[in-house]
């Protein structure tokens, strides 16, 4: 099968990078959101990075347009329905995901490649509610979006040959590097990601090290572009305190239960980079 339209449900952090990628890579994208505000912020992010490159001259004004046209966005679900595959990017809430993979199921023609951007449930959760287990996939892209190397697809064993394939291919046209993973929690590199974020956290709740320190060691130590207490800040703390309970809820294991720390953070609306607060504070940094 060849992909040519992509849906997107959920135009927040990571569905408006995967609407600016696909859009990038010449496909006609359709992103849909329950939020009219979030759909402009994500529309106005992706306009801002088309103006900047035609500004230092990364692209021609016409092929900034063209990329601009290839979107289109909506608050109706039925928009999506005549996609060759559509990518579900919601809050990691396993009822929600379930509610909007049945509704795909119902709305989209037979040949829709349902994904999934989720970061730690089993797609088979979503499949099953599906009538289409075989054009059930994980399309996990790592944030941000744009510029990272890796896609990690995800192959529940309903998953038929010819959508991972096809979703592979769809994965390369992006400029993404697949690697492809089991259908457990976590998958591969959100169960690596995870170990080190309770890690560092447990270190720095029993006041071990300063959260400066933890990071320090990851980033000096190892190498790594960001340290994991920063890291979090960056992808969002509400997301990780999702994605952290989405884990617990899956393995119940006593090393991943989500953490304290995070959540009195998410209650003060101290989000991370975005509320530009979190373990760090941004309000001085210069905003676009
Ligand atoms: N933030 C990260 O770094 C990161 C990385 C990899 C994967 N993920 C995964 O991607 C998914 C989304 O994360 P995010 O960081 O983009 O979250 P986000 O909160 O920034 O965006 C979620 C969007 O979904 C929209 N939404 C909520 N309910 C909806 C519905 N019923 N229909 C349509 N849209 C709806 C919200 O309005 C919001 O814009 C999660 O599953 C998360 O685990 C996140």
């Amino acid at each position: 099968m060849i992909i040519k339209k992509v849906g997107v449900v959920g135009c927040g952090f990571m569905g408006s990078g995967i609407t600016q990628i696909c859009a990038q890579s010449g496909y006609q994208v359709t992103v849909q959101d329950i939020n009219e505000d979030v759909l402009k912020k994500g529309l106005s992010s992706i306009d801002y990075f088309v103006s900047h490159s035609v500004e230092k001259c990364k692209l021609s004004a016409s092929e900034g347009n063209a990329i601009l046209a290839r979107i289109k966005s909506t608050t109706n679900l039925k928009e999506l329905a005549d996609s060759d595959i559509v990518i579900e990017v919601v809050p990691e809430d396993i009822k929600l995901k379930q509610k909007i993979f049945k509704e795909l199921d119902k709305i989209c023609s037979k040949r829709t490649i349902l994904a999934s951007n989720t970061s730690t449930i089993r797609i088979a959760e979503l499949a099953k509610v599906t009538s289409r287990p075989d054009k059930v996939i994980g399309t996990h892209f790592l944030s941000p979006v744009p510029p990272s190397k890796l896609l990690e697809i995800v192959r529940p064993d309903t998953t038929s040959d010819e959508t991972l394939e096809t979703v592979k291919r769809f994965g390369k046209s992006l400029g993404k590097e697949v690697i492809v993973a089991k259908d457990t929690p976590g998958f591969i590199f959100n169960y690596l990601l995870g170990t080190l974020t309770f890690a560092a956290l447990e270190l720095l709740e029993k006041g071990i090290a300063t959260k400066e320190d933890i990071d320090k060691s990851m980033t000096l130590g190892l190498g790594h572009p960001i340290g994991p207490i920063a890291l979090m800040d960056f992808n969002g703390l509400d997301v990780i305190y999702l994605t952290q309970k989405a884990f617990y809820d899956q393995l119940g294991e006593p090393g991943k239960v989500p953490s304290k720390l995070v959540k009195k953070l998410v209650d003060e609306g101290n989000l991370g980079r975005k509320s530009g607060k979190g373990f760090y504070d941004y309000s001085k940094e210069k905003k676009r």
